[in-house]
Formats: C-alpha cells, structure tokens, sequence
C-alpha cells in the first residue's frame, strides 16, 4: 500500500462538510452551511442573460481562458473595487476559483512546513485547511468585539521559534464570530505590523451583506490604505453574493505577489471556469449585481432579526451572542464549559444542525461554542430550529 503524503495524512474532513451530508434531508433545518439558500438565486435573471448573449461568447465560455482571468470579468471586477476606493493601479488581480483557492494559493507560495501562520481564534474552517494543507504551524490569536487582540498578537511574535510569514484576517462580519474590526483596531494593528515582515492576507467575503447603512464606513478594507511595509493580498468573491456555485473569486495584490500567485494558478488549474466568468461579467456588466445585493441586505437582516427574537425567546440563562450587523452568522457562546457536541447530538435527532464551536479552532479543541448560519433556513424554520437548539442545551446543561 503506497504512503499518502504527509500533508494528507495530516488532514480531517470539516465538521461542516461532513453535516452538509445530514444537511440535505429536506425537513433538517440546517443552520450550518454558510451559504444563501437556493430559492434567493436569481435564476430567472440568468437564465434570460445567457440565452441573450450572442453565439460567438456562449462559445468562448466553453473555452479555455487566460490563466488571470476572463479578460471582460477582470475589468468589471477592476471597476468594481476602484468604485469601492481599492488601489487597483497599484496592484494586480487574479480570478480565482472562489476566495477560498486565494486563500491556498496564497498559502502555498508563502509555506513550507512548520512555517508559522497566525491566524484570528476562531478563524475560517477552510483557511485553517489550507495552511494545513501546507503542514504549516497555526498559531491563533484571539478576538475581541473589535478584533485581534493586539496585546495577544504581540505575544506570539515574542514567543514564536521562526518569524512568522502570515496573518489571515477576516475583517468584515466575521465567519464565524460575526464582528467587524473598528477603525482603531485596523489602524493600530497596520502601525504594529509596519516593521514586522509579515504578508496579512485580508479575506472579504461579506463586507457588501451590511445591514445598517452607518456602518458602511466601518468596512473600509486595510487593502484600501495601501500601508506602506505591509504587504497586504486582498480577497473577495461572488459566492455570497450572487452564488458559491459560480466558484469565482478574486485576489489585488502586489505585482511580486500576483506574478507568483498566476504561476501557482496554472498548475493548479490554468483558469477558472470561463462559463461561470462569462456569466458573471454579464450579470455585473448589465447592472444586476448592485439590486439583487441590495436585496439579499433586506432579506438577510429580516432572517437575522427572526434568528435574535428567537434566541431572546427561547435560550435558557447563561447563553450569550452578539447581535450580527451583517454577513451570516451568530456565534453562540455557551455556559459553563458546556460541550457543543453533546448539544449537536441531540438538535439532530429533533431536526436541526449547525456547526460546533472546535470547527473553528485551528487545534479542534475549544468547544462551548457553535456557530448558526441564519441565511440559508427559511424565516418560518429560523423559530423553530432555534427552539429546537435551545432545548438541546437546556437538555445538556
Ligand atoms: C471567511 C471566508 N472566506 C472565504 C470563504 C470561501 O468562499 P468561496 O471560496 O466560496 O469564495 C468563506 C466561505 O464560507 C468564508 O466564510
């Protein structure tokens, strides 16, 4: 029998992945997938674009394309981050297979095994996989409601045994902790990280899913003040805004950085889907983007709303969370060291998931816990499945 590879070996599958199976019984109602639910696709609005495209682009679509990305969808997502204030002259960008393969190119260029990543405690279950997949060394630093905890940070450059080469943030209603970085956090960690020699990966996936208008200053990416000593690789996506199954995303970073990220892509996979890039081109080029997100605001603030009555109204004492202002999730503290697990065993078994608490820890330990995604149950399961989690933990504690 052949050895697999170290950085297999070393590997687990995520507890999401794992749930989605359980996830696809129809009458679960699954607050674990991160995603939007299928009926807010706009379907109908796609449908109509390609049959309008003319034969010559249908065509290009199934074709091979340039490893940066399908040359129209470059420019619009060029428009798009200049119109949002991104330095987009000083920097490059590559399409991606959805932020996540940002994340693993970046990754990959960067570490070795044993190299040092700091990454937010909790952090990203699918960035976490990534720089294990690199048999990195993840050591992370824990958050507050404005973000890293600097003081910890510092902590770990005084102590770590080699420098170290990455920090992965996700700055902007964080998956899963839900919060926002203040302006005074991003600016203080920018002056800290100056002389540090650190690559910060700022991952930005929800920052368009805001759902109060003050707080749209608040989610000015780090990328956008271009800090001078800090290389920053900046990533979006359309997953969470027009639909993961496009698997397109993008990355703006440095031209040092870009040209080794294009050459890490094509050995991966030489491009991203062209028919997807082709389609979403057309969906920004024709103004569709900008509504339908501003529809997903209302109906995602809508279903958080029914998701914080119905803790408010059925969690027992000592349970706590801070209410979301975007994104998709509430992270759910619970009391006395209580483990989320045992509390996910018996939600099955009455109808409802959601992800335990170690998901998003990169050493799968801390556990009192769990994280409810409320934009992918329906606004008549949101009630019901958090009654039926409350009375899990009521049931454990
Ligand atoms: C913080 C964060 N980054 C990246 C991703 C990956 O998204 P995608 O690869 O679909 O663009 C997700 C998806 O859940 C996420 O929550």
């Amino acid at each position: 029998m052949v050895d697999f590879s170290k950085s297999v070996a070393g590997m687990r599958s995520s507890e999401i992945r794992d749930l989605m199976s359980s996830a696809t019984d129809p009458n679960m109602i699954s607050f674990a997938g991160g995603m939007p639910n299928n009926d807010l696709f706009p379907v109908e609005e796609v449908n109509k674009l390609y049959n309008e495209l003319p034969a010559n682009l249908k065509k290009v679509g199934f074709q091979y394309g340039p490893t940066p990305g399908y040359p129209p969808l470059l420019e619009s997502v060029r428009k798009y981050l200049k119109e949002n204030g991104m330095p987009v002259e000083k920097n490059e960008i590559l399409i991606t297979a959805g932020s996540m393969q940002a994340i693993s190119i970046a990754a990959s260029i960067y570490l070795d095994p044993g190299d040092i990543v700091i990454t937010e405690m909790p952090c990203f279950v699918g960035a976490i996989a990534a720089f294990k997949a690199q048999q990195a060394n993840i050591i992370a630093v824990p958050l507050d409601k404005d973000g890293i905890i600097l003081e910890e940070l510092d902590k770990v450059f005084k102590t770590a045994d080699r420098k170290p080469k990455l920090l992965y943030l996700s700055p902007y209603f964080h998956n899963p902790a839900g919060i926002i970085y203040s302006k005074e956090r991003k600016a203080a960690l920018l002056e800290y990280l100056k002389d540090k020699d650190i690559v910060l990966i700022e991952d930005d996936p929800y920052s368009e899913l805001y759902f109060y208008e003050e707080d749209k200053k608040l989610l000015v990416p780090m990328k956008n003040m271009e800090p001078e000593g800090v290389p920053i690789m900046y990533t979006g996506t359309f997953s969470k805004i027009l639909g993961p199954g496009m698997r397109l995303g993008w990355l703006l970073a440095p031209k040092e950085i870009y040209q080794k990220c294009e050459v890490m892509k094509q050995s991966i996979d030489a491009c991203s889907s062209t028919f997807t890039q082709v389609i979403a081109d057309a969906y920004v080029r024709n103004g569709l983007l900008k509504p339908y997100v501003a529809k997903m605001r209302g109906i995602y603030k809508r279903r958080m709303e029914i998701t914080l009555e119905a803790l408010n109204k059925y969690m027992p004492e000592g349970v706590t969370w801070v209410k979301p202002r975007g994104g998709f999730y509430v992270w759910v503290q619970l009391p006395n060291s209580l483990d989320a697990t045992e509390v996910l065993k018996k939600s099955i078994i009455n109808g409802a998931l959601f992800v335990v608490g170690k998901t998003f820890d990169p050493e799968g330990k801390k556990n009192d816990c769990l994280r409810l995604s409320f934009s992918y149950p329906t606004e008549e399961q949101l009630d019901k499945g958090v009654k039926i989690i409350a009375d899990a933990i009521k049931a454990t504690m």
